[in-house]
């Protein structure tokens, strides 16, 4: 048995509760579940009077998974109209601590803003030859599936479910976008392990959706083809998904990722992919599924030298025309950014461009480009941004304004690892996933103390100080002493870890920075480039046109510069480029020497395992620094204003 350690769920983060008389009014699985949770967190059940009532009961205009909560004469409410709200309520409750029972509160909703929440586990049933039981996971194997099998003891799936119901997370998928062989299965003969699954998130207020694959009716209906339009396709999807609602009524739906990286799609049948998703829909909506339809479509055989191809363009292409065709339970999800999850990415133009269709956002938990769990980088401050952000300008609606019908995905970074995400430090990235998921106007710098209160019960006040300073500004540490500028890549091909600045540039995969002994980035402007920031509307398509207006942590992305352009900030890009990389490793040796003082103060295991990714982590940003510095120099042949080491 490992000792698991309990994240943000510690006995200590739930002592407000402690001898504490609480009055649960309403039945069903998840007022269970909350009684389960006073009780565990040794508080005094009663059955009238308490100073904690929790009571179900129908409130007019109460959303389904909010709450009312209010503090009066000695007793704190917490009044919902849904089970899932009283449970959310129980857990704000744990929130506030202390706060929650002293000066009293005026009665005021809190309501998730983005209303599916959802998890994406990019794990494999059966251990992928190249990408292992976890596709980009960084914390061990799956929890939920182990060498071709489900997982005999769900006790940590329980405990997961716990977690993220204690944030808000509403919905899980349990298998990767990329479909093989034995997880095609997952939606027919082994539809048992899903269920199995479902019924441990259920108590939590999480349902289940599956990754199926578009080619299900060949692969495992028997059929010889998938095409959208073929009735045989069309009623096995209705039968298939008849009997996965039989096994699992409250079964959320299916994700899709066609025609993307080999997965087949409705391109081999001349179909679009608005014919493909409403397919899908089409099966699931008598049941009330949706179709989480993946925008995440390029041509990933690129020939390097073909100039005319941007893959930044590729999702806009492809669905902006289809906008309006989408079926209403078909949800297409797009990537934040219009490559890949890389450090620095403008907004996707996707999320503006389809006012007619349902948008679903997905973020990258799981670190792949962002340090893979051995480097601290706390990326709530680049979701905030994301969902922040106001395609069309100020005044007009922001990214969380446009998803909030249907939410927010993010790649989940958990594992069977004893810490849950390999790196300790990581477990706030999935904390802060949910709590932004849930209202994406909070603070990063607010959610991180939530997480360190619940986290590190006992030691909070010790360990905030150096945790900020270690970790707010970790995402900027990570992007200055990587690729510069919003270039993006320049990792390794394959395991996507560390610096190998062309080890993209003459492959298929369209991620290129055509940096030469002149200038580098790519030129995606109308005037002279691919032509990308025309799908931007007004403001943005301008700002990113214009070579003065575009932000400079954006420049790369968006132009193609010589090394001696002087920058917004005023210092040239070659300088930039060496400025950034000796602060961020600087930055990094003193994220390290400050969690050393905290030995003693946090638990050992905790300690001695952070501390050893920090060692990883100065020594692979040294190599960053040194392979992009010399790189740079070599090209552009301009030293140091500094005269420091370059190699
Ligand atoms: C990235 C990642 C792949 C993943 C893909 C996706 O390209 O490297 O492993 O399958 O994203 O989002 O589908």
């Amino acid at each position: 048995m490992v000792d698991v350690h309990p994240a943000w769920l510690p006995p200590a983060a739930l002592r407000v509760l402690a001898s504490r008389r609480v009055l649960v009014q309403g039945t069903g699985l998840l007022v269970d579940t909350v009684r389960d949770e006073v009780v565990r967190a040794g508080g005094d059940l009663v059955t009238d009077g308490g100073e904690l009532v929790l009571t179900l009961s129908n409130v007019d205009g109460l959303h389904p998974e909010g709450h009312l909560l209010s503090r009066r004469d000695g007793v704190t409410t917490v009044l919902a109209g849904a089970p899932a709200g009283l449970l959310y309520g129980l857990f704000h409750v744990v929130r506030l601590g202390g706060a929650a029972f002293a000066a009293d509160l005026p009665a005021r909703e809190h309501r998730p803003a983005l209303a599916r929440r959802m998890l994406d586990h990019w794990d494999h049933v059966a251990v992928h030859p190249v990408m292992g039981q976890v596709e980009r996971g960084y914390a061990g194997g799956s929890i939920f599936w182990r060498d071709g099998a489900r997982r005999e003891d769900l006790g940590r799936v329980r405990d997961y479910a716990r977690l993220l119901a204690a944030v808000g997370v509403n919905a899980i998928t349990v298998n990767n976008v990329n479909v093989h062989e034995a997880e095609a299965h997952l939606l027919t003969d082994r539809l048992v392990d899903v269920a199995a699954i479902a019924d441990v998130l259920r108590p939590y207020g999480i349902r289940v959706h599956l990754s199926v694959s578009f080619a299900a009716p060949v692969v495992v209906g028997g059929l010889d083809v998938a095409d959208p339009v073929d009735d045989r396709v069309r009623a096995w999807w209705a039968s298939a998904t008849a009997a996965v609602y039989r096994s699992i009524p409250d079964f959320g739906g299916y994700v899709v990722k066609a025609d993307s990286e080999g997965q087949p799609g409705p391109f081999a049948y001349g179909r679009t992919h608005a014919d493909g998703a409403n397919l899908l829909a089409d099966a699931l909506a008598p049941h009330g599924g949706v179709v989480h339809w993946r925008a995440f479509v390029y041509n990933h055989q690129q020939d390097w030298r073909d100039r005319s191809t941007d893959r930044a363009r590729a999702a806009y292409d492809h669905f902006a025309p289809l906008d309006g065709t989408f079926r209403d339970n078909a949800i297409l999800q797009v990537k934040h950014g219009p490559i890949d999850f890389q450090t620095r990415e403008p907004v996707s133009p996707v999320i503006a461009a389809m006012p007619g269709t349902r948008v679903a956002v997905e973020l990258q938990v799981t670190q792949e480009y962002t340090g893979q769990q051995r480097h601290v980088c706390y990326l709530a401050p680049m979701w905030s941004e994301v969902l922040r952000f106001r395609p069309f300008g100020d005044g007009g609606p922001a990214v969380a304004d446009l998803a909030a019908r249907d939410g927010l995905v993010g790649v989940s970074n958990v594992g069977d690892d004893p810490f849950w995400t390999g790196h300790p430090l990581a477990q706030a990235n999935l904390y802060a996933f949910g709590r932004l998921a849930w209202d994406p106007t909070l603070d990063p710098a607010a959610i991180l103390d939530e997480w360190i209160d619940l986290t590190f019960a006992g030691a909070a006040a010790e360990v905030r100080g150096p945790l900020h300073a270690m970790m707010d500004g970790s995402w900027r540490t990570y992007e200055r002493y990587t690729a510069p500028l919003g270039v993006g890549f320049m990792v390794r091909p394959g395991n996507h870890y560390g610096p190998d600045v062309d080890g993209y540039e003459y492959t298929p995969w369209g991620t290129y920075h055509f940096a030469d002994r002149d200038g580098v980035g790519v030129d995606r402007t109308v005037a002279t480039g691919t032509g990308f920031t025309a799908q931007y509307p007004s403001p943005w398509s301008e700002v990113y046109e214009s070579l003065a207006d575009c932000p400079d942590e954006l420049l790369l992305f968006f132009h193609h510069v010589p090394y001696a352009h002087v920058l917004r900030s005023g210092s040239t890009v070659i300088q930039h480029i060496y400025d950034t990389h000796f602060a961020g490793v600087r930055e990094v040796a003193r994220m390290r020497s400050r969690w050393r003082d905290l030995d003693g103060v946090v638990r050992p295991d905790v300690h001695a395992r952070v501390a050893e990714r920090l060692d990883e982590q100065l020594r692979c940003a040294e190599e960053w620094r040194d392979q992009i510095n010399a790189y740079f120099y070599r090209k552009s042949g301009v030293p140091d204003a500094h005269g420091r080491r370059i190699y």
